[in-house]
């Protein structure tokens, strides 16, 4: 099929080649000409495992043509289904802010005004249950002077792509979601993803755009949930000086539980978990139900930066002193820092007046733009030279290998939020929920 894809953000970006690698003919339409640049010289845009070779190999001269790029929204007019992959970020008060998408379904209506022929949308980014029906649909109708379901139909399909795997999880999916309330939008939804199940077997769910839109506020509230679940559950264990990490492995044992999601430690963050729980908080809230279990879903995950800093207290006063941070990626596998973890670590050490040194093999830059007066260190290494405590905050692997590294600290005091460090003679070791 013809596809287009408007946004090439994380999830644009990686549906766009991955579509093109199932055999689709893709056009990824985007604003910014330089991520449009380097998508047609074919590079990914992104830091995305698996992508450079996707991308290189349908964009770009010596690709296979299936994807191009382009700031040309009429690029759309040849294409039987479109994408709507824009950003949904939050207001300050953490409601949704459907302004991107609103504009984007505007833009695309006024495109598509100008074809006779059918046209599916595909709604692709996280929205609150009823954002299809009631803002975007509306939109693209008003723009088009169209009605959905005479000439174009609007079909809802969450993602469940991890940074860090998200080429894997598109091309080998759990499942398959295919949200529409019109048949003919849902038959051109599985006309794009046949090739995808035909290959892996995944089970298709069908149901309407809000249900699609529940789905994925059910899934990740439920993995954020399951986390700080762990995390509260590893508090507990730590007052009892009890292992939290050999708690997890036998109730991961028992199949209703299941064995993912149980690291405890500092918490979430990234741009997803906080946004979504936080969105469909405010939008159950306005609907008439406030959801205690997501509330404390939230409150438990802004609670383990601060255990983690009183468990530094508990062993250094850092005035004045240097510590080390290592880890400002929100996990590894990825440079993105928004809402990482330490963000509030970072604060808090600056409330206590430490001289902040941190390190991350590929964050530091996005780091930087949000506290551009911190040093950074290039190495793990460099960053514990010296040092008074180690906070480690994101479990990159490299940080399981460190050992005579700490002998050249001030203060051998390591406090470890992801468990990745090993213990060891000669190190003050605290783990944070074990
Ligand atoms: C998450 C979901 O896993 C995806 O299915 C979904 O598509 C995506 O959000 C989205 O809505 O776009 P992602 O944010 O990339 O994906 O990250 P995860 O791998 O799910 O990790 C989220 C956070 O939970 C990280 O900060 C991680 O460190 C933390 N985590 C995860 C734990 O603290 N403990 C665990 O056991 C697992």
């Amino acid at each position: 099929m013809q596809l287009s894809v408007i946004g090439s953000g994380y999830v644009g970006t990686t549906i766009a080649a991955c579509f093109a690698d199932l055999g689709h003919q893709v056009v990824n339409v985007d604003i910014d000409e330089d991520i449009v640049a380097t998508i047609n010289a074919g590079e990914p845009p992104i830091h995305e495992e698996g992508l450079p070779e996707l991308v290189a190999e349908h964009a770009g001269e010596n690709g296979t043509g299936r994807l191009e790029a382009t700031t040309d929204y009429d690029a759309i007019l040849d294409t039987d289904a479109t994408f709507l992959c824009l950003p949904t970020p939050q207001h300050d008060d953490g409601r949704i802010d459907l302004s991107i998408m609103e504009a984007g379904a505007e833009q695309l209506g006024e495109t598509l005004s100008t074809k006779d022929d059918w046209h599916t949308v595909i709604v692709k980014s996280t929205v609150v249950p009823g954002s299809t029906e009631d803002v975007i649909t509306p939109a693209i109708e008003a723009a088009s002077g169209k009605q959905a379901g005479e000439t174009f139909g609007v079909g809802m399909n969450p993602e469940f792509l991890r940074e860090g795997t998200a080429v894997h999880d598109f091309l080998d999916p759990d499942k398959v979601v295919l949200g529409a309330d019109d048949d003919r939008a849902l038959e051109d939804m599985h006309g794009v993803f046949d090739p995808l199940v035909d290959r892996t077997d995944a089970p298709v769910v069908e149901t309407n755009t809000r249900t699609a839109e529940m789905i994925k506020y059910a899934n990740n509230g439920f993995l954020a949930a399951k986390v700080s679940l762990i995390n509260d559950i590893g508090n507990i264990c730590k007052e009892f000086d009890i292992d939290a990490y050999e708690v997890a492995d036998a109730i991961g044992l028992d199949d209703r539980i299941g064995e993912q999601f149980l690291r405890s430690g500092l918490g979430w963050g990234g741009s997803c978990f906080p946004k979504d729980t936080n969105a469909i908080i405010h939008a159950a809230t306005e609907a008439g139900y406030e959801p205690p279990m997501l509330q404390a879903t939230v409150e438990v995950n802004d609670l383990q930066p601060q255990r983690f800093l009183s468990l530094l207290d508990d062993h250094v006063d850092v005035a004045d002193k240097r510590v080390a941070v290592l880890g400002l990626a929100f996990k590894p596998g990825t440079d993105d820092v928004r809402n990482s973890r330490a963000i509030p670590v970072i604060d808090g050490l600056h409330d206590r007046g430490a001289d902040v040194v941190a390190y991350d093999p590929v964050a530091t830059e996005n780091m930087q733009q949000h506290f551009p007066e911190l040093a950074y260190a290039s190495s793990a290494a460099e960053a514990l030279d010296g040092a008074h405590a180690a906070l480690v905050v994101t479990d990159w692997d490299e940080f399981a290998t460190l050992d005579e590294e700490f002998d050249t600290m001030e203060n051998p005091v390591i406090v470890d939020g992801r468990r990745i460090v090993e213990p060891r003679e000669g190190i003050t070791y605290e783990g944070l929920t074990w």
